[in-house]
C-alpha cells in the first residue's frame, strides 16, 4: 500500500535536474529573489526532487514565489543574527524564503564548527524549510556530522489526544561514511510527513490505515481533502501499543528546540507555513581522526547490510539508502516530476514572464 503512494511514468514527466535547477533559479529571481538566494533555494528544492523526496521537492516552488509575490515572504531577505556566542547563534530568517534562510544558519553553524569544533544555530521568523535534511547534509562535505530540525504549525494528535496539536516536526541528522554511502536519517515525527497524504489524493490511491485518524479515532484510508480539525496524523509509533508516546515525545523536543530555544513559537502558535528551525554542526575531527571515524561508519553499515532479512524482503537498509538509490537513477534518468505539477512551474514561468527551461 505504502508503494502506491509515489510518482511513477503514467502520473509524473522526468526532467533533467539541471533543467530544474536553471528553471526554479529564473522563478526565484523573477519574484525578486537576488541572484544568489535564487540557486540556494533552487538547489534545495531540485536537490529534495533528486533524492526521491517529491512532497518537498521542485513542485514546491509555485506555491513559495507565489508567497512572495503576495508579500508574505520577504525578498530581498536578511538572516539577521539576534545574538551568538563561539558555537551559537539566534538568528532571524526574516520572514524570507525558510530554504535559504536555513541554509545561510548551516553555514553559520559550520564555521562556528570549524573554529570551535561544534556549532549550533536557532532560527525564528522563518518559513517553510522543505526537505531539513538538505542541512545536515551541507556538514557532510566539511567531515562533519549535522543535525537539522524543524517545527511547523499543527497536523498531528499528541499520544492518546484527539485534535492535532503538534507539526510533522522532522528530524535530520547526517553522518559521513567512507566507501559506503552516508548515513543520512531525515524523518517527521509523524507516521509519514503530511505531504504524502496530499500526494496520495492527488494521485488517487488510498493511504494505509495508521497514517492518520478521524477525532474519534477511526483509522482513516481516503486521504482527507485538507486540514482541518475532523482528522490528525498519528504521531510515529500510531497507537499505545506501539509506541506513539515515543513519537509524540520526538515531536515535542524538536518543538523546545526550534520553537522555544528561538521564541519563534512551539507548534500550535504557528502559523500554517511557518517553520523555526535549529541546526547543528560536530566537527568529528575534534573526537577521533576522520579516516578511522569513517572506516568504522563502513564498517557498521557493511554489517547492518549484511543483516539476513525477514521472509519476503530484499535487503536490509540503512537510513539514506533509499534517497541514494533514487539518486542514482533520477541523475541518469531524470527527475520525475507529477503531470499536473509539472504544467504548474511552467505555467508560473510563463506568469513571471522568465525563460521556460523544462
Ligand atoms: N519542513 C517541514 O515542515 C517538514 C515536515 C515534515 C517532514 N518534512 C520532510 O518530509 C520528508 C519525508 O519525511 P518522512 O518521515 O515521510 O520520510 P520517510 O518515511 O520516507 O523516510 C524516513 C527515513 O527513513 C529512511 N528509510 C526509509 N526506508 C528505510 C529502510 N527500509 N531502512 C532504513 N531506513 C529507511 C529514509 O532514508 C529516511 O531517512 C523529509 O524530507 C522531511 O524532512 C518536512
Amino acid at each position: 500500500m505504502v508503494n502506491k503512494v509515489k510518482l511513477n511514468d503514467s502520473n509524473s514527466t522526468r526532467v533533467p535536474a539541471g533543467a530544474l535547477q536553471q528553471q526554479l533559479s529564473s522563478i526565484f529571481r523573477g519574484v525578486g529573489t537576488p541572484e544568489d538566494d535564487a540557486k540556494v533555494a533552487a538547489k534545495v528544492l531540485v536537490s529534495a526532487s533528486v533524492r526521491g523526496v517529491d512532497t518537498h521537492g521542485v513542485a514546491n516552488v509555485v506555491g513559495y514565489s507565489k508567497n512572495v509575490e503576495d508579500g508574505v515572504y520577504t525578498v530581498p531577505q536578511k538572516t539577521e543574527v539576534l545574538s551568538e556566542s563561539e558555537t551559537t547563534a539566534l538568528v532571524s530568517g526574516g520572514n524570507g524564503i525558510g530554504l535559504v534562510s536555513a541554509y545561510r544558519a548551516m553555514e553559520m553553524a559550520i564555521e562556528k564548527a570549524k573554529k570551535q569544533g561544534l556549532g549550533m544555530v536557532s532560527i525564528k521568523d522563518g518559513h517553510h524549510v522543505g526537505m531539513v535534511a538538505y542541512y545536515a547534509m551541507m556538514a557532510l562535505e566539511h567531515d562533519m556530522i549535522g543535525m537539522s530540525m524543524t517545527t511547523a504549525a499543527p497536523a498531528v494528535r499528541p499520544a492518546l489526544g484527539a485534535k492535532k496539536m503538534m507539526g510533522t516536526n522532522p528530524i535530520g541528522f547526517a553522518a559521513p561514511a567512507g566507501e559506503e554511502r552516508d548515513f543520512v536519517l531525515d524523518m517527521a515525527t509523524s507516521t509519514v510527513a503530511s505531504g504524502k497524504v496530499a500526494l496520495a489524493r492527488r494521485i488517487g490511491v488510498p493511504i494505509p490505515a495508521g497514517w492518520a485518524v478521524t477525532s474519534e479515532g477511526e483509522a482513516i484510508t481516503e486521504p482527507p481533502a485538507g486540514e482541518n480539525e475532523t482528522w490528525a496524523l498519528n504521531p510515529l509509533g500510531n497507537n499505545r501499543e506501539q509506541g506513539s508516546h515515543k513519537g509524540y515525545g520526538l515531536s515535542v523536543m524538536v518543538d523546545i528546540l526550534c520553537g522555544v530555544l528561538s521564541g519563534g513559537g512551539f507548534s500550535s502558535q504557528l502559523a500554517r507555513g511557518e517553520n523555526m528551525s535549529w541546526v547543528m554542526a560536530i566537527d568529528i575531527g575534534r573526537f577521533r581522526d576522520i579516516d578511522e571515524f569513517k572506516s568504522m561508519m563502513d564498517d557498521m553499515i557493511r554489517e547492518l547490510h549484511a543483516t539476513p532479512t525477514l521472509p519476503g524482503e530484499d535487503r536490509v537498509m540503512v537510513a539514506g539508502d533509499p534517497e541514494a538509490d533514487a539518486t542514482d537513477d533520477r541523475l541518469a534518468n531524470g527527475v520525475p516530476v507529477e503531470n499536473g505539477q509539472y504544467a504548474a512551474i511552467r505555467e508560473q514561468a510563463v506568469e513571471l514572464g522568465v525563460e521556460v527551461v523544462i
